[in-house]
């Protein structure tokens, strides 16, 4: 199993009566790759940050297959860069955090393109999509340098870009706090206007990497 590059340490635990029971461990260096599922091992791993103690990481596979299970809507999370440019990112990672004060939190990934711009505005609008934007979600998933050129989008009381066209409603934020959690980062951010969605208008879903509709 590969080490992923953020984690420097690596902690064997070993089994083996003979090394002192079952809670003596064996720091190495994360380049000497320790081997998994050799009778009597178990790997362990130190974060930059903190060490996480010694629970063995499960596989991304599993991880995310499991993560798949749990449906969820799609949004877009839009900010503007240092050179007032549009930035965003398809986003599943939200959820709503605190009623009073109005809170919520998006998690990104430390590899987004969008992050700079995320820190620079300390804004953002989470756009919930419609049904049927998945070419959309898909073109907010890539890599694109330039998301917004085809897409139809105004400023929100915030500054940030509101996709009005393609959203069934949108929440406009501002950052409170950022937490570092491994390979990537929660903003909880105050939900300052916004508008719910019309009746009868359906989300975008997505569940086991697929988009669909909501049907009731
Ligand atoms: C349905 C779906 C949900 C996603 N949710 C998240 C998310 O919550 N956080 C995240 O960082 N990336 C998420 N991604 C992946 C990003 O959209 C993808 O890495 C994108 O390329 C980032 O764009 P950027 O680098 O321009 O910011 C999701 C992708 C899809 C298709």
């Amino acid at each position: 199993m590969a080490i992923p590059d953020h984690i420097v340490e690596v902690a064997v635990r070993y089994t083996d009566r003979d090394v002192g029971g079952p809670r003596s461990y064996l720091r190495v260096p994360a380049v000497i790759q320790a081997r998994r599922g050799k009778r009597g091992w178990r790997t362990c791993y130190r974060l930059n940050t903190s060490w996480e103690g010694c629970r063995s990481l499960m596989d991304r596979a599993t991880f995310f297959a499991i993560m798949g299970a749990f449906p969820t809507g799609v949004a877009i999370v839009t900010t503007m860069d240092n050179h007032n440019q549009p930035k965003g990112l398809t986003s599943n990672a939200l959820c709503s955090v605190s009623a009073e004060p109005p809170l919520l939190l998006v998690s990104v990934d430390k590899n987004s393109n969008t992050l700079p711009a995320l820190r620079h505005s300390q804004k953002f609008v989470v756009n919930y999509l419609s049904s049927g934007r998945g070419d959309l979600a898909n073109l907010f998933a890539s890599k694109e340098p330039d998301k917004f050129q085809n897409v139809s989008w105004r400023p929100a009381s915030n500054g940030m870009p509101w996709l009005h066209g393609d959203t069934i409603a949108h929440a406009e934020c501002n950052i409170t706090q950022e937490l570092d959690a491994g390979d990537h980062l929660v903003f909880i951010a105050q939900v300052d206007d916004g508008q719910p969605p019309a009746p009868g208008t359906k989300p975008l879903m997505y569940f086991r990497r697929t988009y669909g509709t909501w049907h009731e």
